[in-house]
């Protein structure tokens, strides 16, 4: 008998396992339940389907209305919601059962789903919460339109495939958070935002208020931080670096949270088990406050909010004023935020301003500080004194660890992972939030292919591969890791469009870092439910980056001076079946030609390339393009008559190998630079009429990259006698939007084998410019010869 069992427990276990991996998509959770047990079958909501709540238990039935609600508003389906313990009601059920034993902790919960019958177990509201969110993404994605996109006639039942599982959650801390003070966002989109949390089991809304360009909540005591310190003059266009000198929007910008509003997000969120963490950054990013109480600086100000970006010298002066100033807004803010956490900000705060105020140096000789790291390290004692007396805990960015953590601080750990390391070690709880893995303003893609962002790459793997857990911290120690956290600083995310771009998919993948067990983690696994997670998020009228689904088209030079182009080689989501292309400029659609290996281009042209299943476009159809050039010097060698300054591009042939420079944000990919003059000799392999020669010149006065003065061109037929065909003097102007710019020089049609192309530097960086008076660059994308 028992062998019998045993046997079959081993057939189904492989049935199971197969039924599993060929039918993986019925299930495409995200963030990975715990445990998961598929089953064959399936649970039809329908109108005669009952939701069966205990009796007196308030908090469930909240649950089981909202989930009644969401999905009548999406389906017209519409759930009987009842209160009783008996099963005896006609039509299928979904019972809610508080869980009797205490496996599931606070968050966890237990769906068995058959045929008949949803069971739901948890031992808290929040488990119940989630056993319903978890549902929501196990009915077809309809099941989440904010309204009705069905006919009456449509849809009447939803499936809901059998299985069982049992989830909880690796970390209690989840987290995303929100910068509003570099760009606005209205309550509408704080209240979406939070709903998207909650439907991903992130548990943590960490509200960023208050930064040098403007304040955003209402403070009574203080009406001028929201009268004037919600308001900046204008702001910068573009890039920071973008244009030389620096171009501002001249429209004034603002906006802030009232009260009442704040109130109405906190309880929004605390329905969806969100807690709210508001930041109010001290002592530096006070650009704003200052504005509006300039007696809270150093130095007599005036002050106003800053217009562009960056870190700023003037920061909160720790006077008994300033204390007592931050200590009402404190004392509001708690009002306003139930949550034990009040994030304090602390980082980077230049001490210049404390250097050069006596008052602090005196303060520094009373209290015993040696250097204004230690200062910084008092003032945040002293708050932390203030919100701890109130039952509460300070969070601060990793730079509190400076001249001495405070005795109550928790650390979020965004200067990579070592703050939070020596805060653990400290036994500092610690939240894990280091720029390499968790901020989503960095580039999911190839920069030049992407909207603005602040610099840097964080691919989707990339999110997806974080373990917030340092292998090196001792199991007594990982215990202060809270969890780990997505940040959103908005400096070059103006609307809400481009906001949820940046948030998603890669918020999703964080979730699943935060929620699920480290055992079972597979980003292949995690890539093949993300196409699921998209369909939802289009019914949810909610915008994503597609960025996974781009193909990069790179060149290389090919015999007959012809250049062939590939895709850039890489992980492929597994739902592609094509990459099609064009290379007339027109939008690649599913009749454009599939590129299988490699295109050849005998002329210049750009390359746009799209990603199909099938007939279906995965990517964004008008997003990813390349010029590659062909000209009578493709696939030539050359020399230099001068070294490079980045790496040997004579050896790779990469000024003639049709690849043009990309440019994104800080980055610029594919230039050669030299320090000071560049000169090539390209040899045509044999003589051929020319007549001129182009050549991209990068100009980037902000790193020091400007124009040549002047391009001198001759000729050759042997390599070693050249006669001059032109010079000229470019009177390139420096100023302006960074650029690559192709200058093209004619010259009289002449017969040469070697062309040799001398470009001069203008030596240095002229007067007007970000830096004026250091060493020009030149920076050479493709050489041309016509
Ligand atoms: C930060 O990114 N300055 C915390």
């Amino acid at each position: 008998m028992f062998a019998r069992h045993w046997l079959l427990s081993v057939f189904f276990f492989l049935l199971v396992q197969t039924s599993f991996s060929q039918t993986t998509n019925r299930y495409t959770i995200i963030p990975r339940p715990a445990r998961l047990d598929p089953r064959a079958g399936q649970f039809l909501i329908s109108r005669t389907t009952t939701l069966l709540i205990p009796p007196g238990q308030a908090d469930l039935k909240a649950v089981a209305d909202t989930f009644a609600r969401q999905l009548n508003r999406a389906t017209g389906v519409a759930l009987t919601v009842r209160v009783s313990n008996r099963m005896a009601v006609p039509g299928n059920i979904i019972q809610f059962i508080p869980a009797r034993d205490t496996a599931l902790g606070t968050e966890g919960y237990r769906i068995d789903i058959t045929d008949n019958l949803v069971t739901v177990e948890a031992a808290r509201a929040n488990g119940f919460y989630y056993a319903v969110q978890t549902l929501r993404q196990l009915l077809p994605p309809t099941a989440l339109a904010p309204t009705r996109t069905l006919p009456d006639s449509g849809l009447t039942t939803l499936a809901v495939p059998a299985c069982r599982i049992e989830d909880r959650p690796r970390y209690v801390y989840r987290g995303l958070h929100l910068d509003v003070s570099r760009h606005f966002f209205p309550v509408s989109f704080i209240k979406q935002y939070i709903d998207l949390m909650a439907l991903h089991k992130i548990n943590t809304f960490h509200w960023h208020l208050t930064d040098d360009q403007g304040w955003r909540i209402e403070i009574k005591k203080y009406p001028k931080l929201t009268q004037i310190g919600a308001n900046r003059r204008e702001t910068l266009v573009g890039h920071y670096d973008e244009f030389d000198p620096q171009v501002f929007d001249g429209k004034p910008y603002g906006g802030f949270y009232t009260q009442d509003e704040v109130r109405e997000v906190v309880r929004y969120a605390t329905s969806r088990f969100v807690t709210v963490v508001p930041e109010i950054e001290m002592p530096g990013h006070a650009l704003a406050a200052l504005s509006a109480y300039p007696e809270l600086a150093c130095a007599p100000g005036p002050y106003s909010a800053a217009t562009k970006w960056g870190v700023f010298d003037d920061v909160f002066c720790p006077t008994e004023k300033t204390f007592s100033f931050l200590q009402d807004v404190l004392t509001e803010v708690m009002g306003l935020f139930p949550g034990k956490y009040i994030h304090i900000g602390g980082d980077e705060c230049p001490k210049v301003a404390w250097k050069n105020s006596a008052f602090c140096q005196q303060l520094m000789k009373r209290e015993g500080l040696k250097d204004e790291n230690e200062l910084q390290s008092y003032f945040i004692r002293r708050i932390d004194k203030f919100v701890t007396g109130k039952g509460r805990r300070i969070i601060g960015w990793d730079e509190i660890l400076e001249g001495g953590l405070s005795p109550n601080a928790t650390v979020m750990s965004w200067r990579g992972t070592k703050g939070g390391l020596e805060a653990a070690r400290q036994k500092h709880d610690v939240v894990m939030t280091p720029g390499g893995f968790c901020y989503f303003d960095h580039y999911q893609g190839d920069p030049a292919q992407e909207p603005t962002g602040f610099g840097g790459s964080l691919p989707l793997s990339q999110v997806y591969s974080y373990n917030p857990t340092p292998a090196e911290l001792s199991p007594a120690d990982a215990k202060h890791i809270l969890g780990v956290q997505g940040n959103i600083w908005t400096e070059y995310i103006p609307d809400v469009n481009q906001l949820q771009y940046m948030i998603w998919p890669r918020a999703a993948a964080l979730a699943e870092v935060a929620w699920s067990p480290l055992e079972g983690k597979n980003y292949d696994e995690f890539s093949r439910r993300v196409p699921s997670l998209f369909d939802r998020l289009a019914v949810m009228n909610v915008n994503y980056a597609r960025a996974v689904y781009d193909a990069v088209p790179v060149s290389r030079a090919v015999a007959g001076g012809r250049v062939a182009v590939s895709i850039r080689p890489g992980k492929r989501m597994d739902n592609v079946t094509d990459i099609r292309y064009t290379i007339d400029g027109s939008i690649p659609s599913a009749e454009s030609p599939v590129l299988v290996d490699s295109v050849l281009l005998d002329k210049t042209a750009t390359v746009r390339t799209a990603a199909f299943a099938g007939r279906k476009p995965l990517s964004q159809l008008a997003k990813v393009q390349k010029e590659f050039i062909v000209s009578k010097a493709t696939g030539r060698t050359y020399t230099l008559q001068y070294p490079a300054t980045s790496g040997r591009p004579d050896k790779n042939g990469s000024l003639t190998d049709g690849n043009t420079a990309g440019m994104g944000g800080y980055e610029v990919a594919g230039v050669v630079s030299f320090a000071g003059d560049f000169g090539t000799t390209v040899d045509l392999g044999q003589s051929q009429p020319v007549q001129g020669v182009r050549v991209g010149f990068l100009k980037y006065t902000a790193k020091n990259f400007c124009l040549p003065k002047q391009i001198e061109v001759s000729v050759s037929d042997d390599g070693q006698t050249f006669r001059p065909a032109v010079t000229v003097k470019t009177n390139a102007l420096e100023n302006g939007k960074r650029d690559m710019v192709r200058l093209p020089i004619d010259f009289a049609q002449t017969s040469a084998r070697y062309v040799r192309i001398v470009a001069r530097s203008i030596g240095t960086v002229p007067a007007g410019m970000r830096n004026p008076g250091k060493s020009a660059q030149l920076g050479v994308d493709e050489v041309e010869v016509r």
